[in-house]
């Protein structure tokens, strides 16, 4: 760890998991005990919370993560992607005789996909982390996370954050248990329609649902504020949108646009990110979402 010299220039800090996705297409999903051929494979970059840092980055945010990757080829992936995106990686640690994490992915003809995640090294990111990379925390303008990071990592990040006045953002996927002790942490939620469900009244100061191709719904103390209607785009797959949305949430509300704009801007990014393969290749810049919006 270095000093924290470059610590004022970051925007939005991000507690990110970090996975090789292993994409497999195939027709439609398997039964149980099912062999099917796959159209194609690729090994591409993933995990929620990288995701969402890259997003960010395209938006224009400047971006750090604090992560735990193996030591391995993966890992090394995930270092040589963060510094191509200008992302700062000075509190990434890497994990020695640790492997990565990845995500085994099953894409659909219709674009849809099927998940499964094994977090690596990652399941190891915890308060020490979080701690050595305070100052960036508490210097940032947002501070986002997702269910894919131990809660203890994203508990002590919000808490600083709360205590700066950074926003908080958590993108609640995948779909798990939250105390309330969290939610009263993060101003903002973005769950999917079915991550929300176990959500509504309890407390949340603002929640995005967001629902593909429908658009999203920003909901403020439970109290739907603001309807946004969704795109029809070229949908080649889906992985990575909702972490797409979060990110660019996240570089619009640290930019300095209200809650209501930022969900329109993530809307648009997100809309975008499904004509790409995989979770990143179509991730928009800000030039090309804002070039969206204007369709409009
Ligand atoms: O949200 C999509 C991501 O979920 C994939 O990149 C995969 O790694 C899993 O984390």
């Amino acid at each position: 760890m270095t000093d924290m010299a470059s610590c004022a220039a970051i925007d939005v800090v991000c507690i990110a998991s970090w996975n090789a996705d292993l994409v497999s297409r195939v027709t439609r999903p398997m039964a149980r005990g099912e062999t099917l051929m796959a159209h194609s494979f690729d090994i591409q970059p993933g995990g929620k919370g990288s995701n969402a840092a890259v997003a960010a980055a395209r938006q224009g945010a400047k971006v750090g993560v604090i992560a735990r990757i193996g030591d391995d080829d993966f890992g090394r992936m995930a270092l040589s992607l963060w510094t191509r995106a200008s992302i700062d990686t000075e509190y990434v640690e890497i994990a020695q005789n640790e492997c990565s994490g990845v995500a085994q992915i099953l894409v659909y003809d219709d674009g849809d996909n099927s998940i499964a995640v094994a977090t690596g090294a990652g399941s190891g990111l915890g308060e020490a982390n979080v701690d050595m990379a305070c100052k960036a925390i508490r210097t940032a303008k947002v501070v986002m996370a997702s269910n894919e990071v131990p809660q203890a990592a994203t508990l002590a990040a919000f808490k600083i954050a709360r205590a700066a006045g950074a926003t908080t953002i958590l993108n609640p996927a995948p779909a798990m248990d939250l105390p309330d002790e969290l939610i009263a942490l993060c101003d903002v939620l973005t769950p999917n329609e079915s991550e929300a469900q176990t959500l509504f009244g309890r407390g949340a100061a603002a929640m995005i649902v967001t629902m593909g191709s429908q658009g999203c719904a920003l909901y403020q103390k439970d109290k739907l504020t603001n309807p946004i209607t969704g795109w029809a785009m070229n949908v080649v797959d889906t992985i990575g949108a909702g972490d797409t949305f979060t990110g660019a949430l996240a570089a619009a509300i640290a930019r300095g646009e209200s809650l209501g704009q930022a969900a329109e801007s993530a809307n648009a990014a997100a809309a975008l990110s499904v004509t790409g393969r995989g979770a990143i290749a179509a991730m928009p810049t800000l030039a090309q979402s804002k070039n969206l919006k204007n369709q409009y």
